[in-house]
């Protein structure tokens, strides 16, 4: 098999950039460890930037999260029991995020691309990437007991954090910056109305809590919980329970419980990895890097990215010139590391630290009532949350 663009992961980073590959007439073939139903099976975030549905629609596949996408033009705060709105709408000239599953986008993407025909190998094992220090890199995988192999022009590695791209590196080509966090995030979906009609993010003693959505009538809530913590600890009931301590008195009435249709704990880490390009080897998405998720953050980065990537390779096939590519990382992590310091920056505002105490506690709190009554701190936040505008090559 030969294609320009092989594309290792069909996950958000992964199938985006194969939607704007194809439509800017560049071949590419996707190579997917998992099946197309465990793909979809994953409930990950949920806020997209306007920077990402101006990808999607840049890529044709905006039309439903257009439709039933929920505009947020405001965040609330809630901290010592009490709530405060950042009007993130008045504070950035009018932007706005929209409140659209990762499943719905990965859905919609999968759909658009087998409508267009396009190559996907779902289920591939032992998935290897050779040769992309020069001009022949291949992919070789097996599938049905067979091993095949693919040449392309340029190898794409959008295969998360645990992917097999990053890890083709040799180490001293590459250079990494970890922050593990004392701490996850125990998540319920649940076919419930949400407690607000905007997201809640709690800073309490208890630890934090997050009220967010998929619909009308769909809840995702978090809370913070030690890293160590196992799901099967948390029943639904110990759940809600923990939720409603974390609420003011307003949500508490408010809170409406059911089953919970998923259940799953995430680990929070900050994460880097320096370059995301290796000669014919480009990084995307969580592959190159992790925040933690207060804020929303990591998959809207991953669309960026292959916001960057896609335009490197239509100015590579269309102008003959490489000069996008060789800026394609340098560009890239500018704008992760401020989306970097971002969601550190808020995590370490929001959460309860084991080590600091009440005298963190007291910090914290201090600097969230300077954030809510301070019109530059507010925007600074509302600037980051809504999302940093791309660059020009
Ligand atoms: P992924 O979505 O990880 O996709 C990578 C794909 O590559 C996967 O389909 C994987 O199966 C495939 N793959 C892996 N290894 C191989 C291989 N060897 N060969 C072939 N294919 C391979 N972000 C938020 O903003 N808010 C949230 O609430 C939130 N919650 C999260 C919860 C969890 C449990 C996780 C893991 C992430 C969460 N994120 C959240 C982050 C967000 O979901 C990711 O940033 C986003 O999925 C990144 O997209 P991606 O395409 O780069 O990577
Ligand atoms: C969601 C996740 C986030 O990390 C966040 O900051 C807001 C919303 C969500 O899953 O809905």
């Amino acid at each position: 098999m030969r294609t320009q663009v092989a594309i290792i992961g069909a996950g958000p980073a992964g199938l985006l950039l194969g939607q704007l590959l194809f439509k800017a007439g560049i071949d590419n073939i996707i190579v997917e460890r998992q099946s197309g139903d465990y793909v979809l099976g994953r409930i990950r975030a949920g806020v997209l930037e306007q920077v990402t549905m101006d990808l999607l629609a840049r890529a044709g596949v905006d039309a439903r999260a257009k439709a039933e996408g929920l505009p947020h033009e405001g965040i609330e705060l809630l901290f010592k029991g009490a709530r405060h709105r950042i009007d993130m709408h008045g504070l950035t000239g009018g932007k706005q995020v929209t409140v659209y599953g990762q499943t719905e986008v990965t859905r919609d993407l999968m759909e658009a691309r087998s409508a267009e025909g396009l190559a996907t190998i779902y289920s591939a094992a032992n998935v290897s990437l050779h040769d992309f220090d020069s001009r022949r890199p291949r992919v070789r995988y097996e599938k049905d007991g067979q091993t095949h192999e693919i040449e392309c022009d340029f190898i794409a590695g959008c295969d998360g954090y645990h992917g097999v791209s990053r890890a083709s590196v040799p180490a001293d080509a590459i250079q990494t910056y970890e922050k593990v966090y004392p701490f996850g995030w125990l998540g319920v979906l649940a076919d419930v109305p949400p407690v607000s009609h905007e997201l809640i993010y709690a800073n309490t003693e208890r630890g934090f809590a997050l009220c967010s959505m998929r619909s009308a009538h769909r809840s995702r809530y978090y809370v913070q919980v030690p890293a160590d913590e196992r799901v099967q600890n948390w029943s639904d009931e110990a759940f809600w329970d923990e939720l409603r301590a974390r609420l003011d008195p307003e949500a508490r009435e408010r809170l409406v419980t059911g089953p919970s249709l998923e259940k799953s704990i995430a680990p929070l880490r900050s994460f880097v990895a320096e370059p995301m390009r290796f000669g014919a080897l480009f990084l995307a998405g969580d592959a190159a890097h992790i925040v933690p998720p207060t804020g929303a953050k990591g998959l809207n980065l991953a669309t960026a990215d292959v916001g960057y990537l896609s335009r490197a390779f239509e100015i590579f096939y269309g102008e003959k010139s490489a000069s996008a590519l060789d800026r394609y990382s340098d560009l890239c992590l500018r704008r992760v590391w401020k989306a970097e310091r971002f969601s550190w920056w808020f995590t370490s505002l929001m959460h309860r630290f084991p080590e600091t105490g009440a005298f963190g506690q007291k910090i914290q709190e201090a600097e969230l009532d300077y954030l809510v009554h301070s019109h530059a701190a507010s925007t600074a936040l509302a600037e980051n949350y809504v999302g940093l505008p791309l660059e020009d090559f």
